[in-house]
């Protein structure tokens, strides 16, 4: 793992951005693995910002997102999707059939996970996947417990996780149960990672993540066996990483 540590969560961003924007600049054909959150959100500002700037190009680049919400419409304000258009593909030159997130809606969601596992291989797999990382250790939202060679599957959200997602909606009841996710298998038959991580309630997160062996109950400590891995924290989310022993 390739970990590197800015002042603060702006910095942090901006760099995600940059190494967002070079993998598009290097490869205009780039399929790219993007993340929904609070995490991105000034990465995906910064990347609007150099593509309004006339640096980065969009229009043949294509993405997969990690996971959305099942019973959620996409044109619901808390979809993932919502969240998508208005962050980043709203603002840019994305090809509208170059954006795939899974379906909140399917009728089956098993077999659309199955389907959205099949185009990200027949669109040559993932160039650069973007990660956050959950409060629990979970990546997309492959949840502590959760087998390493799943692939996009369906999963029931642990009561840590709704609660955590329970800001983003007026009542604590409305936070959707189960979700649709890449699985882990997926996450790392990406050909490279990038894993932004920000804020001091993330830090026991990334110190089980970076110090402790490789545990399923710690999702994100998965990733110690990819060889392409680049961390971005902030400072916050750095502190408890310092004592390993
Ligand atoms: C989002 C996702 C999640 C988040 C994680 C951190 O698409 O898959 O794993 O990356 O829950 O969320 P934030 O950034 O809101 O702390």
């Amino acid at each position: 793992m390739n970990i590197r540590v800015f002042d603060n969560e702006a910095q942090a961003g901006q760099a995600a951005a940059l190494v967002i924007g070079a993998q598009i600049v290097k490869n205009p054909d780039s399929v790219i693995g993007l993340a929904t959150g609070s995490t991105p959100v000034l990465a995906y500002q910064e990347l609007v910002r150099l593509t309004k700037q006339g640096i980065l190009d969009w229009n043949r680049v294509t993405t997969f997102n990690l996971d959305e919400y099942l019973g959620l419409s996409g044109d619901h304000e808390q979809s993932y999707r919502a969240f998508m258009m208005k962050n980043l593909f709203g603002k840019v030159n994305i090809q509208p059939d170059a954006i795939h997130i899974p379906d909140g809606m399917a009728k089956d969601p098993e077999a659309a996970s199955l389907a959205y596992e099949r185009t990200i291989n027949a669109r040559g797999g993932i160039d650069l996947q973007l990660l956050g990382l959950g409060r629990n250790g979970h990546i997309g939202f492959n949840e502590p417990g959760s087998f390493f060679a799943t692939r996009t599957h369906v999963v029931d959200l642990t009561e840590d996780t709704i609660n955590a997602n329970a800001r983003f909606f007026a009542n604590p009841s409305d936070v959707p149960r189960r979700a649709m996710t890449m699985g882990i298998g997926t996450i790392m038959q990406a050909k490279a990672i990038l894993m932004l991580v920000t804020g001091a309630e993330k830090a026991r997160a990334v110190r089980g993540m970076v110090c402790n062996p490789v545990d399923p109950q710690c999702p994100g400590s998965v990733l110690q066996l990819h060889a392409n891995v680049t961390v971005f924290l902030d400072r916050p989310a750095a502190t408890a990483m310092y004592h390993c022993q």
